[in-house]
């Protein structure tokens, strides 16, 4: 029986007549990882992505990636899209051997360099095309954010959907302040970080918990609203005060400053370091109204809750066996 044998078949299916490469342009730009060579072609198409491109280990963009792009048949679908072809640092061709003990950047870094050339190029969206190693870098940058600038991923944290897309002057306000940062680099690096935490592992009853009081305030249309009520299940309720605050996104602090330093005033009280004559007074003299209800976890009978009643206006403050609750 004759014995079935892989045979290698390599489609050759060249430019055709006519059809020419489109001009390369090959550029630098510098990271806080050090500096990332990419070589573009073609032009931007108005609303439509670019396409990216992340080679392999022991290859550069042109041994990965120029048999498929200057397939003939790919032509059709590349004149479409601008073409950015990214070399790993020290790929590129010419590039000069690296001094000793040059600490090569991870594939994590690699993936967070992706942000900066296309901040260069002023592109926002991508269709990334990577193989083996350039395909997990892709796959981790896509993971921080794949079709967003770091302003709008960094606002997307702070701010509700709902909220960027109200467009207050607070959002306006804020969108400025990070987009025009003099230190926007300084910022990345801090959002870098943040995106590559370590759970905390807290667990209720557990070792890896918080045994000092703790006030948790969250909007109840913040953005990670759900991680914090999941962060108020795993701590003591005895020593935990948790509001949910009606009607607030992402940044209660600078929308609902006044409910927020009543909650606080509560909290400190909770520890003694208020008097209740104080309280009584900077009640009394509160002026603006608590009228929106706030939603309290159901399972948290034992916790404190600072809660806000919208039939009465009042902000009460309940550790176990010590209810307290001011008319405003
Ligand atoms: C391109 O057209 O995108 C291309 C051309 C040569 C090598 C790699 C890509």
């Amino acid at each position: 029986m004759a014995e079935l044998q892989e045979v290698q078949i390599t489609e050759e299916k060249p430019l055709l007549p006519g059809q020419t490469p489109e001009a390369a342009k090959t550029h630098s730009v510098e990271t806080p990882y050090g500096s990332v060579t990419f070589t573009v072609y073609g032009t931007p198409k108005p609303k439509r992505p670019a396409i990216l491109t992340y080679h392999d280990v022991g290859l550069n963009y042109k041994s990965c990636f120029q048999p498929l792009f200057q397939f003939g048949d790919m032509q059709e679908i590349i004149q479409n899209f601008v073409r950015v072809h990214v070399d790993a640092p020290g790929m590129e061709e010419g590039a000069p051997v690296f001094p000793l003990g040059y600490q090569y950047p991870s594939l994590d870094q690699l993936a967070d360099m992706i942000p900066c050339v296309l901040q260069y190029l002023n592109f926002s969206t991508i269709i990334g095309v990577g193989v083996g190693a350039g395909a997990y870098i892709l796959s981790r940058y896509a993971l921080t954010g794949l079709t967003s600038s770091i302003p709008e991923m960094i606002l997307g944290h702070l701010f509700s959907q709902e909220e960027l897309s109200g467009n207050s002057e607070l959002i306006q306000k804020y969108r400025n302040i990070i987009t025009h940062a003099p230190n926007l680099d300084n910022i990345e690096l801090y959002w870098n970080s943040y995106n590559n935490r370590r759970d905390l592992n807290f667990e209720r009853g557990g070792d890896i918990t918080l045994k000092c009081p703790v006030m948790l305030v969250v909007g109840d249309q913040a953005p990670h609203e759900d991680a914090v009520v999941e962060c108020n299940s795993k701590l003591d309720p005895t020593q935990t005060s948790f509001l949910k605050m009606a009607d607030s996104g992402g940044q209660p602090q600078l929308t609902q400053p006044g409910k927020l330093t009543e909650a606080f005033k509560y909290f400190l009280q909770g520890m003694g370091y208020m008097a209740s004559s104080c309280m009584t007074r900077l009640s009394r003299s509160r002026t603006a109204s608590l009228t929106s209800a706030a939603s309290i976890d159901g399972n948290r009978s034992r916790s404190r809750t600072l809660s806000q009643s919208s039939e009465s206006g009042t902000l009460s403050s309940g550790p176990p066996g010590h209810t307290m609750e001011v008319s405003c």
